[in-house]
């Protein structure tokens, strides 16, 4: 890890989506490896991780719509950077079924403005492009899904991630992005929990929610298991596609699985367990049937990653569900020390 902490510093990245769970956890591993961070992303009021966890302030921010692709290239081309991460999506496949053109726009059309502007602009080096595991055709299949599979989406979010990725896939094959100074791949992970995250209809987000407003917690598909992973994993994931295609883009342009090894999954209402123990609460959970369709098993094969890009999970199920659990007792009852926490978190992540 020390080699990717000291390919970051003072390396100028861009990030898209850079306010949100994924992205203030992505700019704060980068800020703490001493990179010059810029940041593109809707103004959203709502965020409470704008502020809280992540030092913006050592951040150039830009703020507009994804879909505004000539401020976005203009924000790209004032800022010249090396490097660029794209996260900025409506990523709930809740909300999906409620602003279905939204998710579907912002998620399509969003990756198209940042090939385009990848294309446009000679500075740039690689581009990641986050999408998801939702992006796979799903048949509820014991085994994982592996980077060749077919891709599908029977909801509007997992559709769109899908549409991404095949967009992403046509400007390769049709060799529409010049492999010789420019990297590019998609990165498809599965949910992930940590710290930071208040999305909607996300357990980890609903738990730490029914303390703080003191209500019972109500769980949708207790029994669904979920290849639960902590933020950190992925990001790592993410930094390292990042490297290799800075280094050599022909090589490892291409779409990788990050996700949690296949021996691990737990139920819902495990997670909840763990996470209730780590704070030392009892809590009730309350049943309840999902309003929308959701797929009950969905898991990833890495293998690609780890053998590839040397890519693994460094922690385990349980213990990121504990970390997790940590952070938002922090939260609770010492939000002060928050940022101070968070870099602790990233720092014996990455360093020990
Ligand atoms: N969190 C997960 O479990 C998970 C799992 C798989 C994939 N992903 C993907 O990771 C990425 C980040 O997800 P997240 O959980 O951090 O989401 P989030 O909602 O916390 O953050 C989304 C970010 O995108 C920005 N954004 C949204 N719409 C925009 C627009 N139209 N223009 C500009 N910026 C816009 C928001 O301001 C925010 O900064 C997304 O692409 C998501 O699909 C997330």
């Amino acid at each position: 890890m020390e080699k990717l902490t000291s390919f970051y510093k003072n390396r100028k990245v861009f990030v898209t989506g850079h306010t949100g769970f994924k992205g203030s956890w992505l700019v704060s591993a980068l800020l703490s490896f001493g990179a010059k961070v810029y940041g593109y992303s809707i103004i959203d009021h709502n965020k409470k991780n704008y502020q809280t966890f992540c030092d913006y302030k050592k951040v150039k921010n830009f703020y507009g719509n994804i879909l505004d692709d000539k401020k976005l290239y203009l924000a790209i081309n004032k800022s010249k950077p090396d490097m660029i991460f794209h996260l900025a999506a409506q990523p709930l496949v809740s909300e999906s079924f409620i602003k279905p053109k939204l998710t579907i726009n912002t998620n399509v059309n969003g990756t198209l403005n940042i090939i385009e502007c990848v294309r446009k602009i000679k500075k740039i080096k690689s581009l990641v492009i986050i999408t998801s595991d939702k992006c796979y055709k799903n048949n509820e299949i014991r085994r994982g899904y592996k980077e060749t599979d077919r891709l599908g989406g029977d909801d509007p979010y997992s559709a769109s991630k899908a549409a991404a990725e095949i967009i992403f896939n046509a400007y390769l094959k049709s060799k529409l992005i010049n492999l010789k100074n420019l990297g590019v791949a998609t990165a498809r992970a599965g949910n992930v929990i940590g710290g930071g995250d208040w999305s909607k209809n996300r357990i980890i987000p609903d738990c730490a929610k029914s303390i703080l407003k003191n209500k019972k917690l109500v769980v949708r598909n207790p029994n669904s298991t979920r290849p639960w992973q902590h933020v950190l994993e992925p990001i790592s994931g993410y930094l390292i596609l990042g490297k290799k295609l800075r280094n050599k883009p022909k090589l490892y342009s291409s779409s990788y699985n990050f996700g949690p090894s296949a021996s691990q999954t737990l139920s819902v209402k495990k997670v909840v367990d763990i996470f209730f123990q780590e704070l030392g609460i009892r809590k009730k959970m309350l049943r309840s049937k999902s309003k929308f369709k959701e797929s009950k098993l969905l898991k990833l094969n890495s293998n690609k990653s780890n053998k590839k890009l040397l890519w693994k999970n460094t922690w385990g199920m349980r213990k990121s569900i504990q970390e997790t659990a940590k952070w938002y007792k922090q939260y609770i009852f010492s939000k002060k020390k928050l940022r101070e926490f968070t870099l602790s978190q990233i720092k014996q992540y990455f360093y020990d």
